[in-house]
C-alpha cells in the first residue's frame, strides 16, 4: 500500500549543463519504469534546469537543503517559496548538513514544518555514527531523532512525508548496512517511535527509505524487507546505471 519511492542525492555533483544533460540521457528510460516513484535532487543551482528537462515526465525534483525562514539575511540559503516553483521534496537534515553545517534535531525541525506549510515533502534524514553503532546506541540516537524532528507535527502532515535511514558510517563507503539490520532498525527505532508518537496507522503510511551505498547490484534486498520503502542513493544516483537501479527496485 506504500509506493515505493528511489531518490537520487546528488550531493555536490554536476553542473547545471551537465545536469540537465544527465537528466535528458535517463528520463524516457526512468520514465517507463512503473510502480515505484522517481526523484532526483539536483545542486540548487540546476533546480530550474532539471525542472524544465523533466516536464511531462514523472519524475520528481527535490532539492538538497532548504532554510526555513520566508526570507531574509541568510547569506547563502534558500528559502522555501524559492524552491517550490521546481520541486515537490527536500532533502532536511542530511547527516552531511549536520555534521558540516552544525544543523540541530530543532533546525530539522522547523524546516520539516517550513517545508509542508509550503507544499513540499520533507526527506528527513536521520543515523547513527559508527561510534554509536558499536556502543549499542543506535535505537536510542536513531529515535531520539526521528522524535525531535517530527515533534509538533500533525498525524497527516507526518503520514505525507518520508524518512531515510542512513547509518553514516554507509554513506559513501561500500560499506552497507545488511538489509535486515536496516529492516529492523527502521522498524524498531523509525515506524515505531512514529507509532508512540502518532499512533499505528500513521506509522504504517509513512515512507521509511534506507540509504548508505545502495547500488543496483543490492538494491532489491532492501526492498525486500517489509519496513524499507526505497532508498536514498548517493553515488549510484550519478551514472546513468541508475536506471537499473530503479529497475531493480520495482522488480
Ligand atoms: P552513497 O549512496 O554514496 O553511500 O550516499 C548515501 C547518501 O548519503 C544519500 O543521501
Amino acid at each position: 500500500m506504500r509506493t515505493p519511492i528511489i531518490a537520487g542525492n546528488w550531493k555536490m555533483n554536476k553542473t547545471a549543463a551537465e545536469a540537465v544533460d544527465f537528466v535528458r540521457e535517463i528520463r524516457n528510460k526512468l520514465g517507463q519504469i512503473k510502480g515505484v516513484d522517481k526523484v532526483v535532487c539536483p545542486p540548487f543551482i540546476a533546480l530550474p534546469g532539471v525542472y524544465d528537462a523533466l516536464q511531462a515526465t514523472d519524475i520528481g525534483v527535490g532539492a538538497q537543503n532548504m532554510h526555513f525562514a520566508e526570507s531574509g539575511a541568510y547569506t547563502g540559503e534558500c528559502a522555501p517559496n524559492m524552491l517550490t516553483p521546481y520541486c515537490q521534496y527536500v532533502i532536511i537534515g542530511h547527516s552531511e548538513r549536520r555534521e558540516y553545517f552544525n544543523e540541530t534535531d530543532e533546525g530539522v525541525n522547523q524546516k520539516a514544518k517550513a517545508a509542508l506549510a509550503h507544499g513540499l515533502t520533507p526527506i528527513i534524514c536521520v543515523g547513527e555514527t559508527l561510534a554509536q553503532n558499536e556502543a549499542g546506541e543506535t535505537q536510542a540516537f536513531v529515535s531520539g531523532q526521528v522524535r525531535a524532528a517530527l515533534d509538533g507535527l500533525t498525524a497527516e502532515q507526518v503520514a505525507s512525508l518520508i524518512i531515510a535511514y542512513e547509518p553514516i558510517w554507509a554513506i559513501g563507503t561500500g560499506k552497507s548496512a545488511s538489509a535486515a539490520q536496516a529492516g529492523s532498525i527502521i522498524g524498531l527505532s523509525v515506524r515505531g517511535p512514529i507509532a508512540d508518537m502518532f499512533g499505528e496507522e500513521t506509522a504504517q503510511k509513512v515512507r521509511i527509505q534506507y540509504g548508505g551505498s545502495v547500488k543496483e547490484h543490492n538494491i532489491a534486498e532492501y526492498m525486500a524487507q517489509p519496513d524499507i520503502d526505497g532508498a536514498l542513493v548517493g553515488g549510484a544516483s550519478l551514472k546513468a546505471s541508475f536506471v537499473e537501479l530503479v529497475k531493480n527496485a520495482a522488480g
